[in-house]
């Protein structure tokens, strides 16, 4: 159903008119614990073309600065009376957490190693509409799984709508039970993309990192960089992806990140507005009828 609603947004906003009234007086808080350049923008440009009042905080002007907590933060801004909260945060948990002390809606916009739906979601939309399905797919999610949200949230949903995950990486980087998440688990990059249909790329994320997981940048390029002679492993159309920001001769090849003619990554960049409008659509609406309920 979110996913039917996104395809709505998507035609709008290919059109020059993009805008609509649908969260006209609503106001939605848009609360950023990290730095973002395409999930903040997206939720900024979503709330704005469903007429919504978007106010935009990052922890750089906020008074988390001063010293202030993240729950009394978010009890100053639900005194506000915001309709919905988007919240990323460092930490795994953080925006659970808030969602408790507040009573309006909450978006996780990504917690620290933990999850990121709205990405996972995009992705789902970009691969559905390219292949007309998701059920039954071969898709590979390769590097940095063990500090990837991404790759949590995407196998979470993509098993659920009956893809088959195979995570691939170095034995480093790969989280210790992953086999229990109900996915097939590969450390040879050829061996994981072995007939894939699609090649889903994650950035080596050193920010989360205490302790060294690789060799040197140049031996994990060579070994799970994704270059066309890797590549060559999957199908011949297979699509790739990957969340951004790409670090280019790291995880993935300069030219294979250009050739267009296989990588969406500008196209889940386009998904991810019209995913997150459906998003705040769907929760400011709902969770305004379950206050009515009193709920
Ligand atoms: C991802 C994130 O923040 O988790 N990026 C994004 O939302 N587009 C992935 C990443 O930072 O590598």
């Amino acid at each position: 159903m979110l996913l039917d609603k996104s395809e709505e947004y998507v035609e709008l906003n290919r059109r020059a008119d993009k805008k609509l009234d649908a969260l006209r007086g609503r106001t939605i808080i848009n609360l950023f614990f990290e730095s973002s350049t395409r999930t903040s923008t997206s939720f900024e440009l979503a709330g704005k073309r469903l007429g919504a009042d978007v106010i935009n905080m990052s922890v750089a002007t906020s008074a988390i600065k001063k010293g202030e907590t993240l729950i009394d933060t978010a009890m100053t801004l639900n005194a506000m009376h915001p309709d919905v909260l988007v919240v990323r945060h460092p930490e795994s948990g953080a925006t659970k957490l808030l969602s408790e002390k507040v009573n309006c809606a909450v978006i996780n916009a990504g917690d620290g190693s933990h999850e990121h739906p709205t990405q996972a979601l995009l992705d789902a939309l970009t691969i559905r509409r390219r292949l007309g399905r998701l059920q039954g797919l071969k898709i590979a999610i390769c590097g940095d799984i063990l500090h990837s949200r991404v790759a949590r949230s995407n196998i979470l949903l993509l098993t659920t709508m009956g893809a088959q995950v195979r995570l691939v990486g170095p034995k480093t980087l790969l989280p210790r039970h992953a086999d229990r998440y109900g996915v097939e688990v590969f450390t040879d990059m050829k061996e994981g993309l072995e007939d894939c249909d699609i090649v889903m790329m994650l950035r080596l994320q050193t920010e989360r990192m205490k302790g060294n997981f690789i060799p040197s940048i140049r031996e994990y390029f060579l070994f799970y960089g994704l270059d066309y002679d890797k590549l060559g492993a999957a199908k011949e159309d297979a699509l790739i992806m990957h969340p951004g920001p790409s670090n280019r001769g790291v995880e993935i090849d300069s030219e294979v990140a250009d050739d267009f003619s296989r990588s969406v990554i500008r196209e889940q960049v386009e998904m991810g507005v019209a995913v997150r409008m459906a998003c705040l659509d769907i929760l400011a609406t709902q969770h305004e009828n379950a206050e009515a309920r009193n709920i």
